[in-house]
């Protein structure tokens, strides 16, 4: 039999224990105990044996005699079969009947009996001797697990908690749930939070404490998919694996988002829909979107034709003339450029206007560049090298005004900039690289310069993922690009300590999920 590997995970209600405990579990392939499913096994069982869950009320101490006898009866575990996750009781799949009001009743009551949670405590304990768990309670690390091999301490801020369970309120009163005012206060929410603290760290039975080996990670200003690297880089940790660390800001920026967004949500209303050019660099993607009978076009020779339809400017944005030439087409347009595109549109159109020569630092052929360029009245040139920085001269007198591709590589923009301000002209700047470029990039570094292997994944197509690749591959030799799981053949030595990764701003998360799930489970 493989040997058990456990983790324990505990703390404060509200934390997100359960929700990262089931995705934790199922990355390694472990068991989730779902203790509140075995609690109702077990009241199953009761119910079975013909106790009725009133006489806790009409005869309080028989009904505790009787529950502690029958509780050593029977034998409650979970496993997974074909997929799905079962509760066996007495090895019988009692999954469907879990969910009854009589099991309710009988769970609620049964589970104040001190000697039931005692059982159910040492079937919990047979159950990881047996197979790998993640468990999640507020006294699995303490009590349940002690020998645990990762036990996590999960905690957010009150404040943070409040908000969270706040907003899940909501959008449960928006789907039609009914709640009280109380449920939709935020202050008396967050008093309820503080009060449940104290009650669970003060209680006499099992308080809530941080066992003196758990990890503390605190979730307050984490996503959940980073909690769970976090624990999992913890079980690799003791596994004598190298961690995943994925940086934070990959995969889809703010503007792809909606963009990607606003064409899924075209293709739901059917018709006649296209986007002019590939919606991202992502075939993955366009392919999906195919499927759902969205189109591309290239040419406005090809806008005629969809007249009637919709037609998607994509979050690089088009020349001014296209605009227009769309605005009369006739068809419906849905226009995702990105407002930071759109910014630099405008300074271009108005510093043109006003006789200035237009540079724009970024890279020939580029869709935005283009679109950019089409802005201008103006002439205009594209910098993409230090030579061609070099090289550019126009008359001292005529003013210049330099804008960047949002996806530029921060540092060469400085350098070419700096360039073309000693040669002497009237020169008016503006770093138009967009901060989630900047940011991406700057966390690429950071991490590459920590990692042994690093990987980039984007598109073939993507300058910002081709600038990604450029920077990690400057910081760090193992560096790797590809575009899909499949494109990742990885070939560690059992030395490396940190595997980065980071994806461009067309990567969608799934792609990078995939990879992940790929680094972890590569052998030496
Ligand atoms: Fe917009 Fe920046 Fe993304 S310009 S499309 S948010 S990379």
């Amino acid at each position: 039999m493989a040997q058990c590997f456990n983790i324990a995970i505990d703390g404060p209600a509200g934390a997100g224990k359960s929700t990262i405990a089931k995705k934790v579990a199922a990355e390694l392939g472990s068991v989730y105990v779902d203790t509140g499913a075995m609690y109702r096994a077990m009241a199953l069982y009761l119910h079975r044996k013909g106790l009725d869950p009133r006489e806790a009320e009409n005869n309080p101490k028989g009904f505790e005699e009787k529950v502690t006898a029958l509780c050593r009866e029977p034998e409650i575990s979970i496993e997974y079969r074909d997929g799905v996750q079962v509760v066996l009781l007495n090895g019988e799949n009692v999954n469907p009947l879990l969910r009854t009001q009589e099991v309710s009743d009988m769970a609620s009551r049964s589970s104040q009996v001190g000697p039931l949670r005692k059982r159910l405590v040492e079937l919990q304990q047979k159950l990881a001797k047996t197979t790998s768990v993640v468990m999640d309670g507020r006294d699995i690390g303490t009590v349940v697990l002690p020998d645990a091999d990762v036990k996590v301490y999960l905690t957010a801020d009150a404040k943070v908690r409040a908000r969270r369970r706040y907003l899940e309120n909501l959008a449960a009163k928006k789907s039609g749930r009914d709640l009280s005012p109380e449920d939709l206060d935020l202050a008396a929410i967050e008093k309820d939070v503080r009060e449940r603290d104290d009650r669970d760290m003060n209680r006499k039975e099992s308080p809530l404490r941080q066992a003196e080996d758990a990890v503390l990670v605190d979730s307050s200003d984490m996503t959940i998919d980073q909690v769970v690297e976090a624990i999992l880089n913890l079980a690799a940790q003791k596994k004598g694996r190298p961690q995943v660390i994925t940086a934070r800001t990959a995969g889809f920026c703010f503007g792809v988002e909606k963009a990607v967004a606003a064409v899924y949500e075209e293709a739901a209303k059917g018709g006649d829909i296209v986007t002019f050019g590939p919606i991202i660099h992502n075939e993955a993607v366009v392919d999906d979107l195919k499927a759902k009978g969205v189109g591309v076009i290239e040419k406005k020779e090809e806008i005629p034709a969809h007249a009637g339809g919709t037609i998607v400017i994509r979050s690089h944005g088009v020349p001014r003339d296209l605009y227009e030439e769309l605005a009369h087409s006739g068809a419906r347009i849905v226009d995702t450029t990105c407002t930071f595109v759109k910014r630099i549109h405008e300074i271009v159109w108005k510093a043109s206007e006003e006789g200035r020569h237009i540079v724009i630092i970024g890279n020939h052929g580029h869709a935005e560049t283009l679109g950019t360029m089409g802005w201008s009245s103006s002439p205009v040139t594209v910098i993409e090298t230090r030579e061609e920085a070099e090289q550019f001269s126009e008359d001292l007198s005529t003013p210049i005004t330099v804008v960047a591709q949002t996806t530029f590589h921060s540092d060469k923009f400085e350098e070419l900039v700096a360039i073309l301000q000693k040669k002497g002209y009237n020169t008016q700047v503006n770093n138009t690289i967009c901060n989630a470029t900047h940011e991406r990039q700057l966390e690429a570094r950071k991490l590459a310069k920590r990692a042994d292997v690093m990987i980039v994944i984007g598109g073939k197509g993507s300058s910002n993922t081709a600038r990604l690749y450029e920077i990690c591959k400057a910081e760090c030799e193992q560096t790797c690009f590809v575009q899909k799981a499949e494109d990742l053949h990885l070939h560690l030595t059992g030395t490396e300590k940190l595997i980065g990764i980071t994806a461009g701003a067309s990567t969608p998360k799934n792609i990078i999920e995939e990879v992940q799930k790929d680094v972890r489970r590569t052998d030496f």
